[in-house]
């Protein structure tokens, strides 16, 4: 049994995105993920199966590697029957809608959904005609809220707090629901945010969202403790937003000289899949001194575990 008194029940029926959490349902989120990732050995495997007999269905309309495999590693470690759903040979590609699809695998009573979707907004609407917990596992460039948990307990464990660091968030911002769920979730907990990219990739009024915005690297990381990286989601660019790859490389890709301008002791992260020489230099991504790109992936796991626990033993006890 899980033994921190000072854990507190998680008051939603679904995991749907960052904002609205309150900075206790973050915590409860985060103690659970650091007691799954500090027992995460071998020898512990037989005692997490808190999800025994209980089914799992992995959605993903979206491909994935990372998210979708340590959704299932996760679930797989608690006990649970996962199914993964591959939309490439499903009745989707025969033109079956989302509800539909939702509706015919809610008939076979999972205890969970998480779903990956190309549309912001579509994960939540499939939660409204499903009577199991949904996680939300992606949806179009709105929220991603396990991987900012997951970099919000990388952080915690390398930094050993949130509040008040200074965290830049760099790159593709406009295409990013990662960018989005972490500003949600880093403003909750304290700590400085500070967006960087060209215009072009800057949405208009993010502002309002409680960042502070920097066309260039040099004033943007000046003192921050942590650097975010994003990928260039060419998938959902339509026009040009860069000139080249070249230069957008020289002006915002992090190379050992840009670094500089942050804390000497700045730690990298980046969600991955990494563009090397796009948004990173190749060298300094698998320097692990500075990057937590690998323990970001081993967090990712633990995070979804304690989601996992969580949505389902919620829906269990509201005996939907
Ligand atoms: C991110 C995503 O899918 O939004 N990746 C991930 O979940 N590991 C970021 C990205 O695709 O660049």
């Amino acid at each position: 049994m899980i033994k921190n008194k000072s854990l507190k029940k998680f008051p939603h029926d679904h995991l749907l995105g960052i904002e609205g959490l309150s900075p206790p349902d973050l915590n409860y989120l985060l103690d659970l993920s650091d007691y799954f990732a500090m027992h995460l050995d071998k020898k512990n495997t037989e005692k997490f199966k808190y999800l025994k007999n209980k089914i799992c269905i992995n959605l993903f309309f979206e491909n994935s590697t990372r998210t979708r495999t340590s959704f299932e590693l996760a679930g797989k470690k608690l006990g649970a029957d996962m199914l993964n759903i591959s939309v490439a040979s499903s009745a989707i590609k025969k033109g079956e809608t989302l509800i539909d699809t939702a509706m015919t695998l809610n008939a076979m009573q999972p205890d969970v959904l998480v779903v990956r979707h190309q549309d912001a907004g579509a994960v939540k609407l499939l939660s409204e005609k499903v009577n199991c917990g949904v996680i939300n596992a992606g949806d179009g460039p709105h929220e991603h809220p396990t991987q900012a948990l997951l970099d919000a307990l990388t952080i915690k464990k390398r930094k050993g707090k949130i509040s008040g660091l200074k965290i830049a968030i760099c790159g593709d911002i406009m295409h990013s629901r990662v960018a989005r769920s972490n500003i949600h979730l880093l403003n909750t907990l304290g700590a400085e945010i500070r967006v960087i990219g060209p215009a072009t990739l800057i949405p208009k009024n993010i502002e309002s969202l409680g960042v502070k915005v920097f066309y260039e690297m040099k004033s943007g990381l000046a003192n921050v403790d942590i650097i975010i990286m994003l990928r260039l989601q060419l998938e959902r660019m339509s026009g040009s937003f860069v000139p080249s790859i070249r230069e957008y490389f020289r002006f915002y890709g992090l190379d050992r000289e840009k670094l500089k301008f942050a804390d000497a002791n700045a730690l990298i992260l980046h969600p991955g899949p990494m563009n090397r020489g796009v948004e990173i230099d190749s060298e300094l991504a698998d320097d692990l001194d500075r990057s937590a790109i690998f323990e970001q992936v081993q967090m990712g796991v633990a995070v979804r575990m304690a989601c996992l626990k969580t949505i389902v033993e919620n829906k269990a006890k509201n005996g939907k």
